[in-house]
């Protein structure tokens, strides 16, 4: 049976995985590198670390699982979003790649929405707002910042696709993660010329721009070299992190939607035809799967609330973990468990990186409210766990206002790990949520679609339903679900009645 490799690029480390045609995992590995944050709100890494992160990562794959590398027959590429990589005339990198979460391009996207004559003419453009995170605004920021890097620069790739160029020498991108760029005609799947046309920049900076499941290049000499595997191997387009970690989750029609609670949160919905917020507050990108769409919703601290909560407060937790072979994460939610649904009047606002959905508010601030003398740490940390599903939830709502079916929700990540954390979503969603075999993420989702695009099935969903089941479902609470529905309103109202101070208390932070 072929073997298909899942490359996942990611913002810790590079995840490799082997895949044989049936779906079986037969080996993974993770590699990770660091980040750089040389100024406030600069975001950073440095290119090379990916590519060797890449080659070690392959290399331990084929050890660990014993897989003859004349067995794999394709590569799947997958990665962060959003990042870009500048190369010169001689494909050398000029500058560290600024990322997904660089928050350092407010002046830019004011600048891009303007040059087009507003936010609405954008979404019309390119189906979504000028968010700092996207890629445009970093490519206007070195023109401005850094004039000599700019003129120096010959291609934008965005971080899976640098791989791909040094797998393949082929400057190749495909539409999920294109979409993120800002510069993608999502409707149409094709780079926007007039967009590029009212920013003054060239056509020639961005790479050729496939559908996911295309062999985008073959494996040349000098990588097949260095990985270990012989040269021709199809490398497929693959996906941005989400749409790939989506597809392999099987989110690849109508009404199944996922909500992947890791570090950020993440609501996704596959869509038939483009639909887009009016507002904004929603990605509307393309979907990995070959003319579809897809739409989501991202918290910027769902399980990374819970994550800083462990790490300020959550010493004891982690020392008694520790001595009992557990993780602290077990003991905190043990604790939650105690404080009944609501805690008691007690609301976690989860602002502690600012908001993407629904605000698209970079100022946004976390905070507690409503504590008294009764609240202890067990309101503390359910507070904590609502708030972030709340945020999540707030995506959802976004989702279902846009007439897209929710029929079924897939939960994954560290939220749907826990089982207090499962019935907390489903009771705060409102709806049962299910959990499935899968949980590998991207690099699946990637492996799946390079065994598509080399003929093992004939589309991405036969592979999904192949290979994809559900393996459980959590059930709604009755009492609960109407407890969390009265609370939610006022959840929503916190932020409106702060939103007014959160720039100050930014100003404040920065003197
Ligand atoms: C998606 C996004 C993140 C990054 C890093 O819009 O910003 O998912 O891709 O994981």
């Amino acid at each position: 049976m072929s073997i298909f490799l899942g490359i996942d690029v990611g913002t810790s480390g590079t995840k490799t995985l082997a895949m044989r045609e049936d779906g079986a995992i037969l080996a993974k590995a993770t590699v990770e590198y660091p980040l750089y944050t040389p100024h406030p709100g600069w975001s950073e890494q440095d290119p090379e670390d990916w590519w060797k992160a890449t080659v070690q990562s392959v290399q331990a794959v084929l050890s660990k699982g014993g897989i003859k590398p004349g067995d794999v027959a394709g590569i799947g590429l997958s990665g962060q979003m959003h990042g870009s990589v500048f190369l010169d005339e001689s494909d050398e990198v000029i500058r560290p790649a600024l990322l997904w979460n660089d928050q350092r391009t407010q002046d830019e996207c004011d600048d891009i929405e303007s040059a087009v004559g507003g936010r609405a003419n954008l979404i019309e453009l390119v189906s979504n707002p000028a968010l700092t995170g996207f890629t445009a605004p970093k490519i206007l920021w070195l023109r401005k910042n850094e004039p000599q890097n700019f003129e120096r620069t010959r291609k934008v790739l965005l971080p899976k696709d640098y791989v791909r160029f040094r797998l393949t020498g082929e400057y190749a991108t495909e539409v999920s993660d294109a979409s993120g760029t800002l510069l993608l005609d999502v409707k149409n799947r094709v780079w926007c010329d007039p967009l590029l046309e009212k920013l003054q920049l060239d056509k020639s900076l961005l790479p050729e721009v496939h559908e996911s499941e295309v062999v985008s290049g073959k494996l040349s000499e000098i990588a097949a070299k260095a990985l270990g595997l012989p040269a021709g191997v199809a490398v497929v387009g693959g996906g941005g992190d989400q749409a790939a970690g989506a597809v392999g989750n099987g989110i690849v029609k109508d009404g199944v939607i996922s909500a992947t609670m890791g570090t950020s949160g993440v609501v996704f919905a596959h869509s038939e035809e483009v639909q887009t917020d009016p507002s904004g507050r929603v990605h509307t990108f393309c979907h990995a799967v070959s003319g579809k769409w897809h739409v989501m919703g991202v918290v910027l601290s769902a399980g990374g609330s819970l994550q800083w909560y462990r790490n300020q407060f959550g010493e004891m937790e982690s020392a008694i973990a520790a001595g009992m072979d557990t993780e602290a994460y077990e003991l905190l939610t043990a604790a939650a468990a105690k404080a009944p649904a609501g805690s008691e009047g007690l609301f976690f606002l989860p602002y502690l990186t600012g908001e993407r959905t629904p605000h698209c508010d970079p100022y946004a601030r976390a905070a507690w409210i409503g504590l008294s003398l009764r609240h202890g740490r067990a309101h503390m940390i359910r507070s904590v766990m609502e708030g972030a599903t709340y945020a999540m939830r707030d995506c959802l709502e976004i989702i279902k206002g846009m007439s897209i079916p929710i029929s079924e929700i897939r939960v994954s990540g560290g939220g749907a790990r826990s089982g207090f954390w499962r019935q907390l979503q489903a009771d705060i969603y409102g709806q049962d949520v299910c959990v499935t075999n899968s949980d590998e993420g991207p690099a699946y989702g990637v492996a799946l679609l390079a065994a598509t695009g080399t003929g093992a099935y004939s589309h991405i969903a036969e592979a999904c339903e192949a290979t994809i089941d559900v393996t459980g479902t959590t059930s709604t609470d009755a009492a609960t679900k109407a407890a969390y529905n009265k609370a939610y309103p006022s959840y929503g109202k916190l932020y409106e009645s702060l939103k007014g101070d959160f720039p100050t208390l930014c100003g404040l932070a920065k003197a």
